[in-house]
């Protein structure tokens, strides 16, 4: 063990130290030569496993740069890392309390305050919830709650001839997509709902596609929001939709992968007003909470929905019956062996507190804000959707005019461009027929001054282009 150690601490070292690009692309073809791959019946020297794992890490974008401004996660959280690496030497498994008993305890107070964040529980009702592998599937946990309330009978014997409609807004993460398909609804039965001019869902598409699909004979089930839209961050209208979902009698889920840490700011939790009156939540702490994915969890407000949505067998080796059983979260999981995730956030909100993830998020919307103006004070750089929350997408426009195509073609190279000469590593995207780069703020240490060295490459980089 003592080897394995010596060799993680001077891999870890010479990682922390090393000053390099944020990213290094490289076409998979060149890094298949580079690096031995090949798997064979014979092992290897510690030597060789070594430097298998200083190639990795050599090639890996370094996302906890402040240039890192590619994904909905950037930086490095030290405490969270520490209880990653815990996680990883106990390897510990969440279906029983028996064989993790403190995660067990801590993804419980997890759940109890996040659901007090968004007002599942209080003085009068007690939410629930269970960590999960990420948004993706907590938003597929949300859709299976949503049919089992509607059609309960499904879980046992499956569908029949009734055909189910899901919706959420044309700006939805895909993993609705992936739900729709696990779930047996059917992608034909996803509707997406027109979104309006701010990229919010359009709560009068919403009752026209309900009731589009009543006529047909069809049974609307689920209505998802979502806080914080991958693309432009737009955050959909709670109050309206719950009315609506209430008149249907549909459950509402709201999907705060990345938008949800905007409740522990005073300032800006308005953004998801009216959230206590969704029936379930996703909140993905691996995004703007930075923890080191996977970190995630669905939360609901109906205790005991989770339980008997979920679970079903492994009463006869697994689950129990003894004085802990209460504490067993398996049943609430679709999952058998499960990660203990919950140890990572836990440090880390013990050790900055809510009050810590507020600032982040303060910071960062009045970075957010100062970006925005920058962009809006030059005559080549032009926003493309409006910013309330972390996204921020604008075009490079040359001042000779160019059309959608064109700039499309120029707003990629330019990004591919910015990363090959290891400055800032951005994204695009493409919103309302408009491609543009697409900046994500979620680096607590970003400053003014990393904006102003962005927004000049894309100035400097946009030119060159064009000139040639
Ligand atoms: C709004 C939204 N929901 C869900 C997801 C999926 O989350 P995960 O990657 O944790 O599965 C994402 C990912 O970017 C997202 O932006």
């Amino acid at each position: 063990m003592q080897q394995y150690l010596d060799i993680f601490e001077q891999l870890a070292q010479q990682y922390l130290q090393q000053d390099r690009p944020v990213s290094k692309p490289i076409k998979a073809e060149q890094l298949k030569q580079i690096i031995n791959l090949s798997l064979g019946k014979k092992g290897t020297e510690l030597e060789d496993l070594k430097q298998a794992a200083g190639h990795y890490l050599n090639y890996q974008p370094d996302t906890a740069q402040v240039d890192f401004f590619k994904l909905l996660y950037s930086g490095r959280n030290n405490p969270a890392l520490l209880g990653d690496w815990v996680t990883s030497l106990s390897n510990a498994n969440m279906h029983t309390y028996q064989v993790s008993p403190v995660a067990t305890l801590m993804e419980l107070e997890l759940v109890e305050q996040l659901n007090r964040l968004v007002g599942f529980t209080s003085h009068t009702q007690s939410g629930d919830g269970v960590m999960v592998s990420g948004g993706s599937q907590a938003n597929l946990i949300a859709m299976m709650m949503a049919r089992h309330h509607g059609l309960p009978n499904i879980k046992t014997q499956g569908f029949g001839n009734q055909t189910l409609v899901a919706l959420v807004s044309d700006q939805a993460h895909y993993s609705s997509q992936k739900a729709v398909n696990l779930l047996g609804i059917g992608t034909d039965n996803l509707i997406a709902v027109a979104s309006d001019d701010q990229g919010k869902l359009c709560p009068a598409a919403l009752t026209t596609a309900i009731e589009t699909s009543l006529q047909k004979g069809h049974k609307p089930f689920y209505i998802g929001l979502t806080a914080g839209t991958t693309v432009t961050g737009a955050f959909d209208p709670i109050p309206e939709c719950a009315a609506i979902a209430d008149q249907y009698n549909l459950w509402l889920h709201i999907d705060g992968a990345w938008g949800a840490p905007v409740l522990f700011s005073q300032q800006h939790k308005h953004l998801l007003k009216g959230c206590q009156l969704a029936d379930s939540f996703s909140w993905d702490a691996h995004k703007l909470m930075n923890v080191p994915i996977t970190a995630a969890v669905i939360l609901t407000r109906h205790r005991g929905m989770l339980e008997q949505t979920c679970a079903g067998g492994g009463d006869d080796y697994l689950f129990h019956s003894d004085e802990n059983a209460d504490y067993n979260l398996g049943q609430k999981s679709i999952q058998c062996g499960r990660r203990a995730d919950a140890l990572k956030l836990w440090l880390s909100w013990k050790a900055i507190g809510s009050h810590g993830f507020a600032d982040k998020v303060n910071r960062l919307q009045a970075l957010k804000h100062y970006c925005v103006d920058q962009i809006s004070a030059s005559d080549k750089l032009h926003m493309i959707a409006p910013a309330v929350y972390l996204n921020v997408l604008f075009q490079y426009r040359p001042l000779t005019p160019l059309n959608q195509a064109q700039l499309r073609e120029l707003n990629i190279a330019l990004c591919k461009h910015m990363q090959a000469q290891g400055c800032a590593y951005v994204d695009y995207a493409k919103y309302q027929g408009e491609t543009g780069i697409r900046l994500i703020l979620a680096n607590g240490d970003t400053q003014e001054k990393d904006i102003q060295r962005l927004l000049g490459h894309c100035l400097e980089f946009g030119n060159q282009l064009v000139a040639n």
